[in-house]
């Protein structure tokens, strides 16, 4: 890439704080503006986090000094602001959950073609080295084959206000954490469910608490949980013919002082949990790193696995919400 990647943030929301703090460690992308529906507020996150603009949304999106946006909307949003941004001419890194259903998902990467941009749907748990080692042991066959994959993630929501809570912005448990275990089953399986079925409790409207069982042309067998309504939390298992791998599949493994993940080979229980350390990392900086080089390579085969893994993570959201829903 000729020049550092500009991005510009669009909504001085939460979460944009901490991807400020992440991209400010890559020496690939700087972060130039940040846009809100307030001027007045995005001056303050601008002021707090030191950027150098402050803006509307249709300025962000016309200005020539911003290459890129990270879009951080509530998840009803993503799809008009990332097909108006790549309209626009900006490449676009959005939050997850991309999009509500895979025919949105699809008209956001047909904008983003038409435009000749990148669009590319934010976890960073996927640009991970530990994401990346349990990727690879899975691929090689090391522990043998997968027979069964469990994920969770939860924590406790007691903001009545939160976007989450909103059903008209795409709210929800599944939507906003239960998107994690479907996105980490689907990096394992290479492919969308074959069969879906879910069972949930609703609150206002938004699943609070929510469990899936995913079942795979190739056998695996997966099973998902989240919820807003217990204790933080966020692990995975993945039981093979030679045995397991247990992980939190950290978004951020620069939050803990010793990153690792557990492996145990074979079936005797006097077999050694083996810890595999990994990699400090700040998951914002390593996803802000490859957005840059997917830009850089547009051809490449990690962006075409990307957008594959996308349609097919909005297909499975919008099938276990309706199998939940009966
Ligand atoms: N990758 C991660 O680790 C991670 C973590 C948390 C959240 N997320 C994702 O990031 C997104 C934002 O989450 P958050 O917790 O940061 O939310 P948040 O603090 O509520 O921020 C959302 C922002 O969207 C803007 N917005 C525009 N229209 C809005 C509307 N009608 N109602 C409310 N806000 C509106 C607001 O910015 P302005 O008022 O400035 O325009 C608001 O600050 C979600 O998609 C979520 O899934 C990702």
């Amino acid at each position: 890439m000729a020049h550092t990647l500009r991005i510009g943030i669009l909504g001085a929301a939460r979460i944009a704080a901490s991807f400020v703090a992440g991209a400010r460690q890559s020496a690939r992308v700087d972060v130039v503006a940040v846009a809100s529906r307030d001027v007045a507020r995005a001056e303050v996150f601008a002021q707090t986090h030191q950027i150098a603009r402050a803006l509307t949304y249709e300025q962000m999106l016309a200005s020539p000094e911003v290459d890129a946006v990270y879009i951080p909307l509530p998840n009803s949003l993503h799809a008009p602001w990332s097909i108006a941004a790549a309209r626009a001419g900006k490449h676009v890194l959005c939050e997850k959950p991309l999009a509500l259903s895979e025919e949105e998902a699809l008209g956001m990467f047909a904008a983003a073609d038409a435009a000749g941009v990148v669009l590319l749907e934010g976890y960073p748990f996927l640009f991970q080295p530990q994401t990346l080692e349990i990727e690879r042991l899975v691929a090689a066959g090391t522990l043998g084959r997968v027979q069964t994959i469990f994920a969770a993630c939860g924590f406790t929501l007691s903001n009545p206000d939160d976007i989450r809570f909103d059903p008209a912005l795409g709210g929800g448990a599944l939507l906003d954490a239960g998107c994690y275990p479907v996105s980490f089953i689907r990096q394992l399986t290479g492919t969308r469910p074959v069969r879906v079925s879910a069972s949930a409790r609703w609150q206002r409207g938004v699943d609070e608490t929510l469990t899936a069982t995913l079942e795979f042309a190739n056998g695996i067998i997966a099973q998902l949980s989240c919820s807003f309504a217990s204790g933080l939390h966020r692990t995975a298992l993945i039981t093979c013919s030679g045995g397991i791998i247990e992980t939190d599949y950290s978004n951020h493994t620069a939050r803990s002082s010793a990153p690792h993940f557990r492996l145990r080979r074979g079936s005797d229980w006097r077999n050694e949990t083996e810890i595999v350390p990994v990699p400090r990392e700040d998951g914002f900086r390593a996803e802000v790193d490859a957005f840059a080089e997917m830009i850089a390579d547009p051809g490449s085969e990690s962006l075409a696995a990307r957008r594959a893994a996308s349609l097919d993570n909005a297909w499975t959201l919008a099938a276990i919400l309706a199998a939940a829903r009966g």
